[in-house]
């Protein structure tokens, strides 16, 4: 098992539609914000392990068991709908992601779409439970019966009347949603913080309505669902294995002096030239966030206040992110002798 992973017992499994499950774990200790996920491991014939993430639902504040919901889609997604049950266990990592807002008192305009409502739904229910922001959910299914949390919703807008108002937005009555058609849904509320997750051609149209209504990048965060390609259980494993001496023997060039800003503390670290950011922070020590190490989920997105790094692999960031100075940790290897990051 690898070092930062857990295994969580299910205390329960729920139908929210025929296609949706939500698995619920059975602890109360798992540290995490609305909006980010978890990586489950789940068991392959082929290759041993998968993994995937999956966002976390629940409210971290409400004290509600944490529960991630899923979405029948694929080999990962239909084993654990179709395996998992109350005392089953499953190996995850550390919740993760930056899909979070940053206020609970800000008002919000969230786009969700299919599965994309499961790190919605959790902003919902924080901000609701234990903030005073105001809420507008623009919400896209393909029908009636597709709509994962509709019961759950519906009993939230009932409650919080003035602070939270629904839009559906049914794909079998109103056919898919143009940019048009949601910026129209979006103008009253364009100055609001915003925040995107669904299918790739609805998250492009809702960026696109929320750009073209002037709101700056800054304040559109977007969920990319992506099946991960490789396995960050294994590599985490395999870097178990390998010896601070043989790192050490590997590094030639002399190392950057790297300072990182992490969780309210500042560190200054020697960093060798070889040996990418995230590893090194981890073999530090350090509880830097990630989950597929590959470059495919962000995850490990940190940014670079001095110097310069170059990142390996990166399926995630655009280039207005890298124009940020936005890189992934698991990604880069440092340019310049010396380079602060911060992942404030
Ligand atoms: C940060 C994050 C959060 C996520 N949160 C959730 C969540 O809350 N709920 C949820 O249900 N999902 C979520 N996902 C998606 C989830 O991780 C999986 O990607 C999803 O369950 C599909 O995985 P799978 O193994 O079931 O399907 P896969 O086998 O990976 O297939 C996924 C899709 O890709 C297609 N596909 C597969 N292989 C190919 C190929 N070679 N060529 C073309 N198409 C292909 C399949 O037909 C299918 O439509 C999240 C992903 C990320 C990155
Ligand atoms: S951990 Fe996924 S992009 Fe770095």
């Amino acid at each position: 098992m690898a070092e930062s992973s857990r295994v969580l017992r299910v205390a329960d499994v729920v139908a929210e539609t025929a296609q949706a499950h939500s698995i619920v774990f059975d602890t109360e200790e798992l540290d995490y914000k609305p909006g980010q996920f978890l990586t489950v491991r789940i068991p392959s014939d082929e290759c041993g392990s998968v993994a995937r993430c999956y966002s976390l639902s629940s409210s971290p504040y409400s004290g509600e068991q944490p529960r991630v919901t899923v979405k029948r889609d694929g080999y990962a997604s239909n084993w654990l709908c179709d395996n998992v049950r109350p005392g089953s266990e499953l190996e995850i990592l550390p919740p993760s992601g930056v899909f979070t807002p940053r206020s609970l008192d800000e008002d919000l305009l969230l786009f969700a779409a299919g599965s994309g409502i499961t790190p919605v739904m959790s902003i919902v229910r924080s901000v609701l439970g234990d903030g005073e922001g105001h809420l507008t959910l623009v919400y896209a299914n393909r029908d009636e019966n597709s709509v994962i949390f509709a019961g759950a919703l519906r009993d939230l807008a009932a409650r919080h009347p003035d602070r939270l108002t629904v839009m559906h937005w049914l794909e079998s009555v109103q056919g898919l949603p143009t940019t048009e058609q949601l910026r129209a849904l979006a103008t009253p509320f364009a100055q609001r913080e915003a925040f995107v997750c669904g299918p790739r051609p609805f998250m492009s149209a809702a960026t696109s309505a929320l750009k073209s209504l002037g709101l700056p990048r800054s304040r559109i965060h977007t969920e990319k669902f992506v099946s991960l390609g490789g396995n960050p259980f294994e590599i985490a494993e395999r870097e178990q294995r390998r010896s601070k001496s043989t790192q050490a023997a590997q590094t030639a060039q002399s190392p950057t002096t790297l300072t990182v800003s992490l969780d309210g503390t500042q560190r200054t670290l020697t960093w060798p030239r070889d040996r990418k950011l995230l590893d090194h922070l981890l073999d530090e020590g350090m509880d830097a966030p990630y989950s597929c190490r590959e470059g495919q989920c962000s995850a490990c997105a940190c940014r670079i206040t001095s110097g310069e790094v170059k990142m390996l692999n990166n399926e995630v960031l655009d280039s207005e992110d890298i124009a940020d100075g936005i890189v992934l940790a698991c990604q880069s290897l440092p340019i310049t002798d010396e380079v602060s990051i911060s992942y404030e």
